[in-house]
């Protein structure tokens, strides 16, 4: 059940799809404060009682104890002392003793949740800005909470089938060339592929939808030749518009007026890689509708899917900020700069980035009236991707395109999905990729994925080995590096042929992973769960956050530490340890309900397979059309007759239909042998 409850003049943010009237009656579960313009939201919490939610954010998968902010950031910095990054879903579910439910605060500004961290023993929530509907949800399980919010925000994103497929992506590949050279490296070595990211040199002057004629001289042509290969180029789309006379994307903006304006009425200028841009208005439909169309362009060129970036939107200055910053140089020029002098100065100059004073500088148009952006911050980076999904919907509306998006809001997860920003290569982020997955599966955010290997520092063999591990797990398995970063493609590192058999596992798997990742999308379910969620009477599994359900039959538990040789877990019921080396090479392990230690070393992983259940290993390949799933290898630990329904499309339909795609796969036993006509049961645990 779910009741709406609104204060203030709540804005449209397109985060909700079903319309219920407003109650009258006190909101349950809060007492509410109002102290204009700010409305808070206060909760008396037990002492056992679990936060969960938050999506895409620092720290655990139990939010208890810290204090977050809704306020898409561009930061780089994913470290525990921060309360956002990229994106605002602000969705909490609270549970313990005798309480499950749900609250989602539908406001597109800042807000502050206070999870315990002001008093232990009190959740507070305020909305700055007063202006929001607030959406209270009950229901018997966290997973019906998560239901129940998925009917009220809507169908989750579906991707294409290939973008299951590995891509690799390094910011700093600008030409044909470079696609050519990591496909090259790829295909003779026999590594999986299906798509290279082309980050923002690909451009010309990082101008949104050019391509650098000097770098690719043809470039559907190059497109097309990829595509022989199965391989697909996955260009970068920013948000910023580079500010220059005869670049049509800007003189059409400024003369049909779809920048956003300051106060005056001129356009607001801020700049990001070419320099002075413009920022599209992406809150009206009909600037969605202008900017959407751009990716024709491309798409005309042979490309099926994007990446939109920098749409917090990040700011590195405006003339504004940058023209303070040097009037604190001025003044401080020749001055025996003490401590106080020279903060002033430092700061005059990184202030400059992302400030508070630019996002009050402009404004948007929403449903006819002007609002300054800080109110509506939150939204800019999914109404981009709304942008980009309408432009595909107009171009083809049978067809499935990809789209990934740094910023979001509760929405953008029918549209697309997200990849989790500027990591490191820390051991701290493998873990941080893993608890941020169920958090975004709450939200309805399925199609999602970390760089793996870590974006910024250098990575090193053993940790992109282990993130790999995870990765193959994750709908987006991308491996993506900041420029001047050491070189992280697989086959750059001497243990190649190991991250070469860990990707064949995913290949192995893409077909049971694609069946339990539609499944969810079209069923309003998550693929990724905290354990609790599935053991509710377990009072061990509500605390593990290194161990994450998949889909309805596994379990995963990556390493997560430098040197270790395997780690501990945690089984809520019998599983089977299936420890991978590839997917050739496989041990099977059935280990009963309890604490174990595990022992992997550094080419092995582990996935666990609930005992009953089974799950479908295919024939592996290089790419996602050629992965073979008629016949497959069944792995299970099973007692009697069993069986898997999976589901397939052509991997394009933009309109599948479950029903349509299921297949079963039956296994009969009988005296301790099993038998299947549509799979091969030799690696089956019978008992
Ligand atoms: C920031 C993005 O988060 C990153 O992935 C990208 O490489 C850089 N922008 C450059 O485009």
């Amino acid at each position: 059940m779910i009741r709406r409850y609104d204060f203030g003049t709540p804005i449209r943010t397109h985060a909700v799809v079903q319309t219920l009237i407003p109650e009258t009656a006190p909101m349950p579960f809060f007492t509410v404060e109002q102290q204009s313009p700010e409305v808070s939201f206060t909760l008396a919490l037990h002492r056992d009682d679990v936060i969960f939610g938050l999506g895409e954010n620092v720290r655990g998968v139990n939010k208890r104890g810290h204090l977050y902010h809704a306020w898409n950031s561009d930061d780089p910095s994913h470290t525990e002392n921060k309360a956002s990054i990229y994106a605002s879903h602000n969705l909490l579910l609270f549970y313990g003793e005798n309480r499950c439910f749900g609250v989602y605060f539908d406001d597109p500004g800042d807000m502050v949740f206070d999870l315990g961290y002001t008093h232990a023993a009190e959740a507070k929530i305020t909305s700055r800005e007063g202006d929001l509907s607030v959406y209270v949800i009950e229901a018997d399980s966290l997973t019906a909470l998560c239901r129940e919010f998925r009917g009220l925000t809507g169908r989750s994103y579906l991707p294409p089938k290939w973008a299951f497929g590995y891509i690799q992506s390094r910011w700093g590949y600008a030409s044909a060339e470079d696609a050519r050279f990591v496909v090259e490296n790829h295909r003779s070595r026999h590594i999986p592929l299906d798509a290279v990211c082309m980050d923002i040199d690909y451009m010309e002057d990082y101008k949104d939808f050019t391509w650098a004629e000097k770098h690719f001289p043809d470039l559907k042509g190059c497109v097309s030749e990829m595509k022989k290969d199965h391989i697909r180029l996955v260009p970068i789309i920013d948000a910023g518009v580079k500010q220059q006379e005869g670049y049509s994307v800007c003189d059409e903006g400024l003369e049909k007026g779809y920048f956003c304006k300051k106060e005056n009425g001129d356009p607001f200028i801020g700049a990001v890689w070419p320099g002075r841009s413009y920022f599209p208005d992406f809150l009206r439909e009909d600037v969605r509708a202008w900017f959407g169309s751009k990716y024709h362009l491309l798409l005309d060129a042979g490309v099926e899917g994007f990446w939109n970036d920098m749409n917090e939107p990040a700011i590195f200055y405006s003339p504004e900020t940058l023209e303070k910053a040097y009037e604190a140089a001025d003044r401080l020029r020749g001055v025996n700069l003490g401590i106080n002098e020279f903060f002033q100065l430092k700061d005059a100059f990184t202030g400059t980035s992302n400030s508070m004073e630019d996002y009050r500088r402009f404004y948007h148009e929403v449903d006819g009236r002007l609002i300054r952006h800080d109110k509506v911050h939150n939204l800019y980076g999914a109404m981009m991707t709304k942008a980009a999904a309408q432009g595909f919907h107009a171009y083809d509306e049978s067809k499935r395109f990809l789209m990934f998006s740094r910023s979001s809001f509760i929405g953008a997860h029918r549209d697309g999905g997200v990849w989790q920003g500027d990591n490191c290569a820390w051991w701290s982020h493998l873990l941080l990729n893993l608890k941020m997955l169920p958090s975004l599966n709450m939200c309805g955010f399925l199609y999602t994925g970390a760089d793996v290997g870590g974006f910024g520092c250098h990575t090193t063999e053993d940790l992109l080995l282990r993130w790999l591990q995870l990765g193959v797990f994750t709908p987006l398995l991308r491996n993506h590096a900041a420029l001047g970063t050491r070189d992280q493609e697989v086959f750059r590192f001497d243990c190649w042929e190991d991250m070469r058999n860990i990707l064949r596992v995913r290949y192995a798997l893409i077909p049971w992973l694609y069946s339990e990742f539609m499944k969810a999308a079209l069923e309003d379910g998550m693929l990724f769960r905290p354990l609790a969620f599935d053991y509710p009477g377990d009072r061990l599994a509500l605390r593990v956050e290194d161990q994450m359900m998949l889909g309805a039959d596994c379990m995963i538990a990556p390493v997560y530490e430098q040197n270790a040789r395997g780690r501990y877990v945690y089984l809520p019921e019998d599983m089977l340890m299936i420890r991978f080396r590839s997917d050739a090479d496989y041990d099977l392990v059935p280990m009963e309900a309890g604490h174990h230690w595990i022992d992997l070393e550094l080419h092995e992983m582990p996935l666990f397979i609930r005992r009953g259940h089974l799950i479908p290993l295919a024939k592996a390949a290089e790419y996602v059309d050629g992965i073979d799933a008629s016949h497959p290898v069944l792995l299970g630990w099973i007692r009697e007759n069993t069986a898997v329904t999976l589901y397939d499309d052509d991997g394009f339909n933009a309109s599948p239909v479950l029903a349509e795609g299921l297949r079963t796969i039956s296994v009969t036993v009988e005296d301790g042998c099993a038998r299947s006509v549509q799979a091969d049961c030799s690696r089956l645990v019978i008992d």
